[in-house]
């Protein structure tokens, strides 16, 4: 793979191509065309004659997490790379930019003139020797990652390749050092001479052969590739899926959609054949499909009822709304607030409040929990624990009361629950002891008439549906209007004895309080 120096056509090409996807740095494409071959001076390297430079005078405001404008001027890559948040275009590079700016004085007239003609140049790396001048370039034409995969990376996997990057390079795949998952043949041991590890810039633990070197940036494995390096795609539509933030935190396994190699390396099927077969596994619903040609998915996610784009291409850029794959609320759906049976959505499902239901296969009411406590209530106890349902559920001073008292209770799910807007309160069992008309005026949320609280001389006989309002004196007054007895020995002898005692229902007082009798001695 030796190669001449680059002819001069070349580095035009290179240049041309480079400044028309990225436009970072390489501007000034004009001084190279007017120069007439003959008197053309040596293109200058990054090698050679800017390193050196931008070591002596940039690096000290340039380098490392704190370097100024994000720019790190101490390797190749960063240098002809991204300018961290500094919008560039061809025809004003932030290099050339800033060197005739704010910058103006940093260097002299020669070393501007000596970075313009390296930049007219195409900035090359180095003179090239072994490999092509582009070789390191990930933008040009001659980059190693393109001269990889044209030969299907065998020139890394395998060590009898003539090529075989392993025979010079450390850290390269088919190098034994490198990795003993190789067989035997594949690796290669002679000494390298003095050519860059792989790992020095591939620096996940697997160098090259990390998830994300071919189509991926750094620890992410799914594309977009660099952007820095590579034209940034037009839509995300990777990002949406495995990062999403409108469903399961975790988002979705790469082989929801198409086949993942079994282990790093592993090339062996279907994996780097140039073609991505989508296949969709469970998650994708029955007949889920992908149309190849208009890259148009057709699976179970967004195929809900009544969403405005049940068919997406994988290509689209416009965002997914909450009306895109099922209307929200799907179409005649209750009519209540949603957070009243469900835990994701606000209450008008405009916006998610919690994701880990949403998106996980199966539609959730509730907490996802199949029992009657999903939307009121814990595990399979439908009990409320809203305002004064736990003072009825487990009440200090007498027997918890049942939720019959109050409402009808559905026995199934089935038809339940309706979606008016609140419950229903019907009264019955202790409520209507002693042939009473208990009603609940839903409006001001006030009972009346119940037994359990309209009792004699009581302070709040009508009490409204608020916690904390009802104490001791509240249902009858303590102790109640004559004809009882004005005494307060209220637990001695014939009269409460063993139920109250100190002014205090006891526990055994409490099993029989509020139970529809009048109790005297209890044993
Ligand atoms: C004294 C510190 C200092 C030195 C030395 C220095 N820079 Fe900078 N550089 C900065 C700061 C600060 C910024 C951000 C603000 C600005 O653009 O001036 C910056 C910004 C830049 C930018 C981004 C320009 C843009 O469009 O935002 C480039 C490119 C750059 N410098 C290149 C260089 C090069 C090449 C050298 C050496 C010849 C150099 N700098 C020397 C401090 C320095
Ligand atoms: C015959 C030995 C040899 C083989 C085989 C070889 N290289 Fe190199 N490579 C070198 C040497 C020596 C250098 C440094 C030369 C230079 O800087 O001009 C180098 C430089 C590089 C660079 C640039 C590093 C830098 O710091 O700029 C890359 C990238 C590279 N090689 C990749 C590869 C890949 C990929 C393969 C396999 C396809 C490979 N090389 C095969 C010897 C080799
Ligand atoms: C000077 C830094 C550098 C060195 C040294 C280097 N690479 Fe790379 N390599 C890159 C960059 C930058 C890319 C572009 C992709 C990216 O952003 O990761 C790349 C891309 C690749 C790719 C992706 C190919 C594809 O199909 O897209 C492979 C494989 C690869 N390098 C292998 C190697 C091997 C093997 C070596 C050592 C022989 C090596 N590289 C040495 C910087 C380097
Ligand atoms: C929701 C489905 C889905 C998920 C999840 C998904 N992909 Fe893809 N992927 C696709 C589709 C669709 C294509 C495009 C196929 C085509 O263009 O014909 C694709 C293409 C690709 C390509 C080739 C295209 C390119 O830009 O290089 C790679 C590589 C890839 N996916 C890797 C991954 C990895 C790695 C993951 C997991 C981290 C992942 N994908 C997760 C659906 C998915
Ligand atoms: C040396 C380059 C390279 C490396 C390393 C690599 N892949 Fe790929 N992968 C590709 C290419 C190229 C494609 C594009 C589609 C194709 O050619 O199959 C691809 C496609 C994929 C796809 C889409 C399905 C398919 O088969 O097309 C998945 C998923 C994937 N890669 C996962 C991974 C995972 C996981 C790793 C790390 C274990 C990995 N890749 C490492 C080159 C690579
Ligand atoms: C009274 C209870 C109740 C209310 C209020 C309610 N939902 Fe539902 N929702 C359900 C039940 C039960 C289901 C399960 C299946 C069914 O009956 O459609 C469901 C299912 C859904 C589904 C899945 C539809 C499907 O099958 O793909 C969506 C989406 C949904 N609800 C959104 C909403 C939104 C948005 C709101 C608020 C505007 C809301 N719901 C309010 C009870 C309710
Ligand atoms: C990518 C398609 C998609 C988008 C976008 C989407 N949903 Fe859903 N949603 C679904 C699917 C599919 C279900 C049913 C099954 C599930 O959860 O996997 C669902 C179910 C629901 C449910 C019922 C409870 C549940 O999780 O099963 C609610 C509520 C809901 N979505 C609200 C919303 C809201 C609010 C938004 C906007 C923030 C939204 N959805 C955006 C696809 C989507
Ligand atoms: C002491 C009477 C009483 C008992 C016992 C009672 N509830 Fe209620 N419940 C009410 C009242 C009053 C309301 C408020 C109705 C309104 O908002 O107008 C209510 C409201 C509700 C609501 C609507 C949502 C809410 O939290 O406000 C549900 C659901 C409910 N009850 C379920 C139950 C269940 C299930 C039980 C038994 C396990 C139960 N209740 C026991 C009186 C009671
Ligand atoms: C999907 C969420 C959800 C599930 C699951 C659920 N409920 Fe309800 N429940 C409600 C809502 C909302 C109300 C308020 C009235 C309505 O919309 O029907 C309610 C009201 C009630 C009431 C008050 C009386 C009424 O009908 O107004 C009782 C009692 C009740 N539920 C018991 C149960 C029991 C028992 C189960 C299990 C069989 C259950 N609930 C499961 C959402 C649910
Ligand atoms: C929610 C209403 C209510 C509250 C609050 C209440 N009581 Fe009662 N109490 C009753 C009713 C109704 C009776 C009638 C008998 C029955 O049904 O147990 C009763 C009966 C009694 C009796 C007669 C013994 C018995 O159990 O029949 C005593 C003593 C008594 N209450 C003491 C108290 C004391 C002390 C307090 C404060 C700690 C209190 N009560 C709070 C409703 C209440």
């Amino acid at each position: 793979m030796r190669r001449q120096r680059p002819h001069r056509s070349e580095i035009i090409a290179q240049v041309a191509h480079s400044a028309r996807a990225f436009g970072v740095i390489l501007a000034a494409t004009s001084t190279l065309a007017a120069c007439s071959p003959d008197r053309a001076e040596p293109v200058p390297t990054f090698r050679e004659d800017i390193a050196p430079l931008f070591a002596a005078k940039c690096t000290k405001c340039h380098d490392g997490a704190t370097a100024a404008a994000g720019y790190r001027t101490t390797s190749y890559l960063s240098v002809v790379g991204c300018v961290a948040g500094v919008a560039a275009t061809a025809e004003s590079g932030p290099l050339l930019r800033a060197l005739a700016g704010t910058h103006a004085g940093y260097v002299t007239a020669d070393e501007r003139s000596l970075i313009e003609r390296w930049v007219g140049g195409g900035a090359p790396a180095s003179r090239g020797g072994v490999h092509p001048v582009g070789f390191v370039d990930p933008r040009s034409p001659d980059s190693h990652a393109t001269f990889l995969r044209s030969k299907r990376w065998t020139p890394m996997l395998d060590g009898k390749d003539s090529e075989a990057c392993g025979r010079c390079h450390d850290g390269a795949p088919n190098r034994a050092a490198f990795t003993t998952d190789l067989p035997a043949e594949k690796r290669v041991t002679s000494a390298a001479p003095n050519a860059t590890a792989c790992t020095t810039c591939h620096t996940e633990p697997e160098g090259p052969l990390a998830c994300g070197t071919c189509h991926g940036n750094g620890p992410r494995a799914a594309p977009p590739r660099d952007a820095c390096f590579f034209p940034r795609p037009t839509s995300d539509a990777h990002r949406a899926h495995v990062e999403p933030s409108n469903a399961k935190k975790s988002g979705l396994a790469c082989n929801t959609c198409h086949p993942v190699p079994s282990k790093v390396g592993d090339f062996s099927a279907t994996h780097g054949d140039g073609a991505v077969q989508v296949q969709f596994n469970g998650l994708g619903g029955p007949g889920s499909k992908f149309d190849t040609s208009s890259k148009q998915c057709s699976v179970r996610c967004h195929k809900g009822q009544g969403g405005s784009r049940p068919s997406p291409a994988w290509t689209e850029t416009e965002k997914m709304t909450c009306q895109s794959c099922h209307s929200s609320p799907p179409p005649a759906h209750y009519k209540s607030a949603c957070t009243n049976c469900h835990t994701e959505p606000d209450g008008t499902g405009a916006a998610l409040a919690k994701t880990d239901l949403h998106l996980n296969g199966t539609v959730d009411v509730g907490n996802g929990n199949p029992g009657c406590g999903a939307c009121h209530g814990k595990g399979d106890d439908p009990f409320p624990t809203t305002g004064p349902h736990p003072a009825h559920a487990a009440p200090k001073s007498s027997k918890p009361v049942e939720c019959t008292t109050c409402h009808v209770v559905p026995t199934s799910r089935v038809g339940h629950p309706s979606g008016k807007a609140a419950a229903t309160v019907t009264f019955a069992g202790l409520a209507t002891w002693r042939g009473l008309s208990p009603t609940y005026d839903a409006t001001t949320k006030t009972c009346s008439n119940v037994y359990c609280h309209a009792g004699a001389g009581g302070a709040l006989t009508a009490p409204t549906w608020v916690a904390g309002t009802v104490v001791c004196g509240s249902c009858h007054s303590i102790p109640p209007p004559p004809s009882h007895t004005t005494s307060t020995g209220c637990g001695v002898g014939f009269c409460h004895n063993g139920a109250i005692s100190g002014g205090v229902i006891t526990t055994k007082g409490a099993a029989h309080h509020v139970d529809g009798q009048i109790d005297l001695n209890i044993p």
